[in-house]
């Protein structure tokens, strides 16, 4: 029979799939919706120790979307900090939210004193939290605004809240030179897992006003482009930690959360496409990847989890061989000339109103990437 279920960090979670830190999961009857639609977990949105944090303002999302050569991407651009709840409101909020749901529930936390550290991480826990998050990513919070040394603040987070008996599990950001080594010192400092990872920081100008666009200053910004930077990070730091790893950052189906747990995660964590397609897609996921494992004949995720790792080849190892060209398929070509701008080997041309490749191709697959008519393939030399 096949089952969903995973240990994570010593819970177990009838799937995969946790709603992850936001305003979607910010009160019981939030989690409980994220329950009701099938989420194996939820994190608590983030309760901040600075209290201006706890209120964003208005309004606080864009939509923004870039592509060219028919290609399109969104950037989900947002500042909503922290969760609004003073420390007594959030565990209030929480023990609420465990008296309405079975699922497992993380408080997340982002503090800045070890007193507060400490004392939160003491209240979350009497509140009946299962785990705890320590965020010290948040991509518009003090610890990467001020460009604060992540491990540093990982070890600080650690050794305050170290007197808990839930696990405490490190949400890393991305903006770092090598996660690796903010990896190492979670496992390193007794942390009981990684999220890999926060959102990136970012900034957009309003021309017209040569100005940043929303509030006026920096912004958090995904979509589902981040998720090739989780996989491949993901993949690093799986063969050498001993921790478990929540993926984060860019899963938008089922098909995405397989690679996730291909690459080594234990757990998957959603935000953006619930904030963007409602609660629903939670349902749709699971199902997703329920049909992965039966069609490929699994029966639990243990058995794909980091099995890709061994197939990543180091930059040695690549074959460099030149071993392919381009084929132009006359009968499908309607000559709109895409990939002869934009060949830059000087390998295709036009002749008596056709367009054929020449021997300059390297084989490089980028015409045959670009052709909205697939008419373009690339063949064995
Ligand atoms: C509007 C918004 C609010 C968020 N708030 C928090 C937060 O309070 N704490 C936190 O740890 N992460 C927060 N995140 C980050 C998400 O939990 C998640 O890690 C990130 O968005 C990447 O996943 P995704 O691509 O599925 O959205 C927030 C993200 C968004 C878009």
């Amino acid at each position: 029979m096949i089952s969903l279920d995973v240990n994570y960090a010593g819970i177990r979670l009838k799937n995969p799939l946790i709603v992850s830190s936001a305003g979607i999961v910010g009160y019981a009857h939030q989690i409980k919706k994220a329950e009701d639609y099938g989420a194996g977990a939820v994190v608590m949105k983030s309760f901040f120790e600075e209290e201006i944090c706890r209120e964003a303002p208005t309004p606080r999302f864009k939509i923004l979307k870039r592509g060219y050569n028919g290609n399109s991407s969104s950037t989900l651009y947002s500042y909503e900090q922290a969760s609004e709840l003073g420390p007594e409101e959030y565990a209030e909020e929480l023990s609420k939210a465990k008296s309405l749901v079975k699922i497992p529930i993380f408080a997340s936390l982002n503090c800045v004193t070890p007193d507060m550290w400490n004392r939160m991480s003491h209240l979350v826990e009497e509140a009946g939290a299962d785990g705890i998050e320590l965020n010290v990513s948040c991509p518009h919070g003090v610890h990467i605004m001020e460009g604060r040394a992540l491990k540093d603040e990982i070890k600080k987070a650690l050794e305050a809240t170290q007197e808990v008996r839930i696990p405490r599990i490190v949400k890393l950001s991305p903006q770092t030179s090598d996660p690796m080594i903010e990896a190492n010192v979670v496992e390193e400092n007794n942390g009981s897992g990684i999220v890999m990872f926060n959102r990136f920081t970012g900034l957009d100008i309003d021309l017209e006003k040569e100005a940043p666009i929303l509030h006026g200053g920096y912004a958090g910004h995904g979509g589902a482009w981040a998720i090739y930077y989780v996989l491949r990070w993901i993949s690093t730091v799986y063969p050498h930690l001993h921790i478990p790893i929540a993926a984060s950052g860019g899963v938008t189906d089922g098909k995405d959360a397989i690679k996730c747990i291909l690459a080594g995660a234990t757990t998957v964590q959603i935000c953006t496409v619930v904030i963007l397609k409602g609660y629903e897609v939670i349902q749709k996921i699971n199902k997703e990847i329920f049909e992965f494992l039966d069609e490929k004949g699994y029966q639990s995720l243990d058995e794909i989890r980091g099995k890709v790792t061994g197939k990543i080849l180091s930059y040695k190892e690549v074959d460099r061989r030149r071993l392919y060209m381009a084929y132009i398929d006359q009968e499908k070509c309607n000559q709109c000339n895409i990939c002869y701008k934009a060949c830059y080997s000087g390998a295709i041309e036009k002749r008596d109103g056709r367009i054929y490749v020449n021997s300059n191709c390297v084989g490089c697959g980028l015409c045959a990437e670009l052709c909205p008519r697939r008419a373009i393939e690339l063949v064995g030399l």
